[in-house]
């Protein structure tokens, strides 16, 4: 199996300018980039050490983390917590941020529904991602399902194949391809949740060694 495929260029990520996460995050509390801020309660910016050694990307945040914005707080969060620790992977020691940072919503009575954000607003977002790495400079990012990956590399890097593979772009650091974790949360047959949930634990084992020292 190929798990260290070399591939051209990542997406020259057009990004904002600032020489610190804190800076950063400033800056972006005021984005309208596109228009999911009208809806969203706030902002949910990375957070982590700006020193971390793998950053992790997710797709947006969900409802628990609009309210309190903070990424991957909820049921995907405290899941995507226990996978980090089976592979061996400290949660406080990488960054943790999003593809999108605003929540994308379908409201249905009072409930808000996960609405997956579309080309355009993750494109428009990579301003805020392409910065946090050009400021991070990790050794590792590992991208959690379909909306992360094209955040970096656009429609021509699809998700089935190169899941489990570490992706060497030329012009970024290393890219450890897997499943979010909330796919797994929406699998109903228990034996085939855990089967996934193996899986997807062995992918981020790849990860450990980047944070050994
Ligand atoms: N799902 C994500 O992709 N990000 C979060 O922060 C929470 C759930």
């Amino acid at each position: 199996m190929n798990i260290a495929a070399n591939i051209g260029p990542a997406l020259a990520l057009d990004s904002a300018d600032a020489t610190s996460i804190a800076r950063l995050r400033h800056q972006a509390e005021g984005c309208t980039r596109c228009d999911l801020y009208r809806n969203a309660t706030q902002i949910v910016f990375g957070e982590g050490s700006g020193k971390a050694e793998i950053v992790l990307v997710g797709e947006q945040p969900g409802d628990q983390e609009d309210l309190t914005g903070r990424p991957f707080v909820g049921p995907a969060g405290r899941l995507l917590e226990q996978c980090l620790e089976e592979a061996g992977l400290e949660r406080e020691r990488c960054y943790v941020t999003n593809a999108v940072k605003h929540f994308k919503f379908t409201p249905r009575g009072k409930r808000r529904l996960h609405a997956k954000p579309n080309a355009g607003e993750i494109r428009r977002c990579a301003w805020w991602l392409g910065a946090e790495l050009d400021i991070i400079k990790p050794k590792l990012v590992i991208t959690l399902g379909a909306s992360a990956l094209y955040a970096l590399f656009g429609p021509k890097v699809k998700l089935t194949p190169e899941r489990g593979h570490i992706l060497h772009p030329a012009n970024r650091p290393p890219v450890l391809v897997t499943i979010h974790p909330s796919y797994l949360l929406r699998i109903r047959d228990g034996a085939e949740q855990r089967r996934l949930r193996r899986d997807f634990v062995s992918d981020l084992h790849k990860a450990a060694e980047f944070q050994l020292r």
